[in-house]
């Protein structure tokens, strides 16, 4: 049976649209929101206002590049939660006006387990896998038993890894989002030149705030001594606290796998955009023979195309959802 899906996402501080055919992406419009680089975060309140703007030009661009009609649109889906509560009920409003206007079902997408799903776009991983799913709010070791079977077996105390990222990055002076200039200037860097200490959690379970806080006190204690010393280090303090945040996740992953006995690993959120946690994680599916799965590069922030993607495989159980429907800010696999 033929389908064509329209999705919306709007978890965060992107409003995405992707129109997805019979689990083939047709087009994926993101507008992101340059508003919060001003003030060092995502602010929710201006978050959801931006995504009222953008909400109807990127759905309509986005139906103009897959080149259909809205008649043509058999479902509408759209991200339930996790996220920000005004953002995500922006596209949830939208989602069930336009579902109920075009009298076709609605689907409800954990984003979380579209960004999984992302894997499915143009590859195909085998069940079971292990997907380490990374962003910025969440960081997940997730064992993937089927397209909408999934357990978490380890996940973070407190920060994400996105978060480690960005918190580092402001203490460094650099602008929101930092996870992606750490990323440039560690390339210049050298990683051995700064050690700070790795948590120990017991099993897959994260944590980033003690490492957080023992990157501040070492910034205080060195810029005390010389007031330029984060301007004449920054590309070895990034690549040094890059290295910490992989080493921490990377470890974990493969300790995972091998409890698990899996022979596919899978990266998925918006961290694993960082060029580094790409190349090492490979090198992990190399050392271990195991195949590592990571998305194209567009599909790994946040994207409608991974919520089109999701909703395929749910329209195809027939897991519809009511017009009764609301938001989750927390929303658990
Ligand atoms: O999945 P995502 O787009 O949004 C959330 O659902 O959170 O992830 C955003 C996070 C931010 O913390 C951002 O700094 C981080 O992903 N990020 C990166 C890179 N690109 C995005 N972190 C490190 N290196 C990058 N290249
Ligand atoms: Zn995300």
């Amino acid at each position: 049976m033929s389908v064509t899906i329209l999705a919306i996402e709007s978890s965060c501080d992107d409003t995405s649209a992707a129109v997805v055919k019979d689990a083939k992406i047709l087009a994926n419009l993101i507008a992101d929101q340059q508003i919060h680089e001003l003030w060092g975060g995502v602010v929710p309140e201006l978050a959801s206002r931006a995504h009222q703007q953008n909400i109807l030009p990127v759905v309509d661009l986005a139906m103009q590049k897959a080149g259909i009609l809205k008649e043509e649109i058999g479902a509408v889906a759209f991200t339930r939660g996790p996220g920000l509560i005004g953002s995500l009920l922006v596209g949830v409003s939208f989602a069930k006006a336009f579902a109920l206007a075009l009298n076709v079902p609605l689907i409800e997408v954990n984003h979380m387990q579209a960004h999984i799903l992302a894997h499915f776009i143009d590859n195909k991983p085998s069940f079971p896998f292990l997907c380490l799913t990374v962003s910025g709010g969440h960081t997940q070791i997730v064992l993937v038993k089927d397209f909408l079977q999934m357990e978490v077996v380890g996940e973070t105390l407190d920060d994400a890894a996105g978060e480690a990222f960005d918190k580092s990055a402001k203490m460094l002076g650099l602008p929101y989002p930092g996870g992606p200039l750490i990323d440039k200037y560690a390339k210049e860097g050298n990683a051995e030149k700064f050690f700070f200490p790795e948590p120990q959690i017991a099993e897959l379970d994260f944590s980033f705030s003690g490492f957080k806080t023992s990157v501040m006190y070492f910034l205080q204690k060195e810029t005390k001594k010389n007031l330029k010393f984060i301007e004449e280090n920054l590309n070895d303090l990034c690549a040094s606290i890059q290295k910490i945040i992989i080493d921490i996740l990377l470890k974990k992953l493969e300790k995972a796998a091998k409890k698990y006995g899996v022979h596919e690993i899978a990266l998925a959120g918006g961290v694993s955009a960082n060029s580094e946690l790409r190349r090492r994680f490979e090198e992990l599916g190399t050392k271990n023979n195991w195949k590592a799965h990571i998305p194209k590069f567009e599909y790994c922030t946040d994207n409608a195309a991974m919520i089109a993607m999701a909703a395929h495989y749910k329209f195809l159980k027939g897991e519809f959802t009511s017009q009764n429907t609301e938001p989750l800010a927390r929303y658990q696999l």
